[in-house]
């Protein structure tokens, strides 16, 4: 005799399987505050001005405490942190490469120019730094549970270091510039006097330069 009870339905699939995009995120997010550590210790030994020496002290101290954060939220994600994989590999050699132009600067460069060119490396890797932090923020606000606590948590704790870590260079970096094409430069810029840590606010520091000369 057929059984006329509603079937049980199917078992779903097993939910633990990020997205792909998201577990490159994951991993690169692990990987470029790794590869920032070196970035940073190598822009340092190419700090000429004093003050752009300690502020990037100050920030390699900053990422260090980040890779803890990072590894600790990709283990949360269920994710094996010593895992390799493409997106990984990819975001190391970039790392890598910033590493390895800012030596080829000291090598051939002046000063001024090894400078110039570790303030253009920590740009390039602060802005992916910045963007990946900006996505985990994005996926808190999308997520529910411990998950959502835990995204939550780790961009409370870097989102303002992440902030003066780009848009402070990239004033450093501008700045330098002028100063080495024999403009007025503001040293230490606008961003680091003005304490920016929005988008908004570098975007009015940066206005502010020329009343400021
Ligand atoms: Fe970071
Ligand atoms: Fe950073």
């Amino acid at each position: 005799m057929p059984n006329k009870t509603k079937a049980a339905p199917a078992p779903r699939a097993a939910t633990n399987k990020l997205p792909d995009g998201l577990t490159d995120l994951m991993y690169q997010l692990l990987e470029t505050e790794m590869g920032g550590v070196q970035v940073y210790r190598t822009a340092i030994q190419c700090a000429v001005h004093d003050d752009l020496r300690e502020e990037w002290n100050e920030y390699l101290m900053q990422t260090e405490r980040h890779v803890g954060i990072a590894r600790d939220l990709v283990a949360a994600m269920g994710l094996d942190p010593d895992a390799e994989t493409p997106a990984r590999t990819l975001c190391r050699h970039n790392g890598q490469s910033l590493v390895k132009l800012m030596m080829e600067a000291l090598a051939i460069g002046t000063p001024a120019q090894a400078q110039l060119t570790a303030a253009e490396c920590v740009v390039a890797a602060e802005t992916k730094d910045h963007a990946n932090w900006e996505l985990i923020g994005l996926l808190a606000k999308k997520s529910e549970g411990a998950i959502a606590g835990a995204l939550g948590a780790a961009v409370e704790q870097v989102e303002n270091e992440e902030d003066h870590h780009l848009y402070h260079t990239q004033g450093w970096a501008r700045e330098l510039w002028a100063e080495a094409m024999g403009l007025p430069a503001v040293l230490p810029p606008p961003e680091e006097t003005q304490d920016v840590d929005t988008a908004k606010e570098a975007a009015d520091a940066k206005e502010s330069r020329d009343a400021l000369i």
